[in-house]
């Protein structure tokens, strides 16, 4: 059994996409700069943030953190996205989700200038990717593909089981893993909720990736030996730590790594990937 080490991975990105900041700032340029929008005080979305602003010093990325309160109306959002969009000293940016519920997440998603969508999340850059053309491919979905492909991880022809269909990870993985590419050329089961014996398809799967949010849903009954496995589930369980919480995957690790050729632990696996990739994304948009 490997593990897919998604912190040490991550780490390797980070120092490579370090190298090309300082050969950009020798030739006397300014870094590339990400910015992020928060909107309200979620406790989960202000520590995810974080992590990303911090990384963002970390490669010598600038970076810029837009805190507003859950009060503010769509429309003054809006006006937010249009000023992020039109100010040339930001390469990139993300509005973290979810949002409150008075406002039209995809309404804000579809403003967002699609050049500088690091999320990947813009109608245009999702068809892109769909469609297999060069665009920015959501973070989560592109460090699952990215930690496959450091571990040459074989996916051609292999039968790759999805579960949870959410419009950021569990459907675009589902495209990326079926697109004609390395990774990818697997045949693809999307599973859901309403997704009958569910078990039945997970004991065909070569390659489970679970993203679904639900602790230990995957159990080492649904799976076969040599099975590979992607946890994508990040739920905050309380505990006696002094954070309070610790952080669970969807999968039974302890006995599914038994059966498991290659499997990512929670946390340190999936989780970091998604900061390295929205970096990426990023020096993209600058080079861009
Ligand atoms: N909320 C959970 N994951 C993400 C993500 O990748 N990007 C944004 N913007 N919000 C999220």
């Amino acid at each position: 059994m490997t593990i897919l080490d998604g912190k040490k991975t991550s780490n390797d990105i980070k120092s490579e996409i370090a190298i090309s900041v300082k050969e950009i700032v020798a030739k006397g340029s300014r870094p590339p700069h990400l910015a992020a929008v928060i909107v309200g005080e979620d406790g989960a979305s202000l520590t995810y943030v974080g992590s990303k602003v911090r990384a963002c010093k970390r490669v010598g990325f600038e970076s810029t953190l837009i805190k507003l309160s859950d009060k503010i109306t769509e429309s003054e959002l809006l006006l937010k996205v249009k000023e992020l969009n039109e100010n040339n000293a930001i390469d990139g940016y993300i509005v973290q989700l979810p949002l409150p519920s008075h406002i039209n997440s995809q309404k804000i998603l579809m403003a967002v200038d699609p050049d500088k969508d690091v999320d990947g999340f813009h109608p245009t850059n999702f068809g892109k990717m769909a469609l297999n053309l060069p665009t920015f491919i959501s973070a989560t979905p592109y460090g699952i593909m990215e930690l496959l492909n450091r571990y040459n991880v074989e996916t051609s022809g292999k039968h790759t089981v999805v579960i949870g269909r959410s419009d950021i990870v569990g459907r675009p993985v589902s495209i990326l893993m079926s697109r004609k590419s390395n990774p990818g050329n697997s045949t693809v089961t999307l599973a859901h909720s309403r997704t009958k014996n569910i078990k039945e398809l997970t004991l065909q799967a070569d390659i489970i990736i679970s993203a679904l949010g639900t602790p230990d849903f995957v159990t080492k009954d649904m799976v076969k030996d040599g099975v590979v496995i992607v946890d994508v589930g990040i739920t905050r369980v309380k505990d006696d730590s002094k954070k309070g919480y610790k952080i669970v995957g969807d999968v039974d690790f302890e006995n599914v790594s038994k059966k498991s050729s290659y499997i990512t632990p929670v946390p340190g696996g999936v989780g970091p990937m998604t900061i390295a990739m929205l970096l990426k994304n990023t020096l993209q948009a600058f080079l861009k």
